[in-house]
């Protein structure tokens, strides 16, 4: 089996050669622009494993992980837009580089530029492929929007967030695996156990992504740290925190969410010490913990000897210490 460095090289090289030099360049310089600027390339490496595992050639399996790593940028384009983020991967983010228009329109081609490589996989398994990759693209469109409807609702639960980070996150890398594992040609029950493991691992992955938003180096994040707090999103962290107020009969965080004049800096700054306070960072903590062991359950079940699974472990195992 391949380690994850020569996979991630693997990635690299044929990310490089992808470069797209066409016109208008006001159209293919931001995607060149984003698909250079870095990021872990966690979802190619995940198809690539998907497929190693169960002994495939992952030669066949480059194009249709390029198209992963292609949609997930296309999603961040837009997300970005959305979220109003001025950073990503230390650089500025591609609507604060060049302008929304070109955010959108950029992202809209990745978007066809990721079909055209997912498509790139052998005839008889062309269906099983893009049935996968077009229910699970839906479904992270249908949980960005929920992650923008919370933004504004006021009763949101814990169980509503993992619902919403389930789709916009985690059912992607599950997906990411799946066609991994079908391009090898494994059974179809033992890709639906890599699907669940790779979607627990998501949640586990966007629980993380929470933390950091708040407790991450910016330096080595590269997003801006309290993006969250100054969007309003109902994080894992800030339900948590809203819960434990509520049982405690204290209203400092509904009222620092409904002062309209307060600085971003100053909310970020005071939202994030009664997180602290109330200690929602180990809550969270336990959280990713629980969904981990759920995937590593799924694993338990997929039919291979452990040792081929190490890899897979490992490198989950290594998302869940992140710092970027
Ligand atoms: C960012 O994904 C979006 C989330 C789902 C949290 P990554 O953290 O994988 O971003 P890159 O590709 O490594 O920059
Ligand atoms: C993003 O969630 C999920 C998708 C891009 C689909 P976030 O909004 O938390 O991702 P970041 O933090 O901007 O990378
Ligand atoms: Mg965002
Ligand atoms: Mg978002
Ligand atoms: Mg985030």
């Amino acid at each position: 089996m391949y380690s994850i460095a020569e996979l991630q090289e693997k990635i690299q090289d044929a990310l490089s050669c992808l470069a797209f030099n066409e016109n208008p360049e006001e159209l293919y310089e931001p995607i060149n622009y984003v698909l250079l600027l870095g990021g872990k390339r966690m979802r190619p490496v995940l198809l690539l494993l998907g497929c190693d595992l169960f002994g495939g050639n992952i030669s066949k399996a480059i194009s249709p992980a390029l198209g992963i790593e292609v949609f997930h940028n296309f999603t961040l384009l837009h997300d970005d837009i959305m979220d109003n983020a001025p950073l990503r991967r230390l650089k500025p983010t591609v609507h604060n580089k060049w302008n929304i228009s070109i955010a959108i329109l950029s992202g809209d081609a990745m978007l066809i530029e990721a079909y055209k490589l997912m498509m790139k996989v052998e005839n008889h398994q062309l269906r099983q492929v893009m049935d996968i990759f077009n229910d699970t693209a839906i479904l992270v469109c249908e949980g960005q929007q929920l992650d923008m409807n919370y933004e504004t609702k006021k009763q949101v639960t814990i169980h509503d967030y993992l619902e919403m980070i389930s789709m916009k996150t985690a059912v992607l890398l599950g997906a990411s695996l799946q066609i991994g594992a079908l391009i090898s040609g494994a059974d179809f029950k033992d890709t639906q156990h890599l699907y669940n493991f790779g979607k627990y691992l998501g949640i586990a992955f966007q629980l993380q992504d929470d933390i950091l938003d708040v407790y991450g180096d910016k330096n080595k994040f590269g997003k801006q740290v309290g993006g969250d707090i100054i969007s309003n999103k109902k994080t894992y962290l800030l339900l948590k925190a809203l819960e434990l107020e509520k049982d405690n009969n204290t209203n400092s965080l509904v009222e620092l969410f409904n002062d309209k004049n307060i600085p971003p800096e100053e909310k970020v700054e005071a939202v994030t010490s009664i997180f602290n306070l109330l200690k929602v960072r180990d809550f969270a903590q336990e959280e990713i913990q629980s969904f981990y062991d759920k995937a590593m359950k799924e694993i338990a079940e997929i039919n291979l000897p452990e040792d081929r699974k190490s890899v897979l472990v490992s490198f989950s195992k290594t998302l869940m210490v992140r710092e970027i």
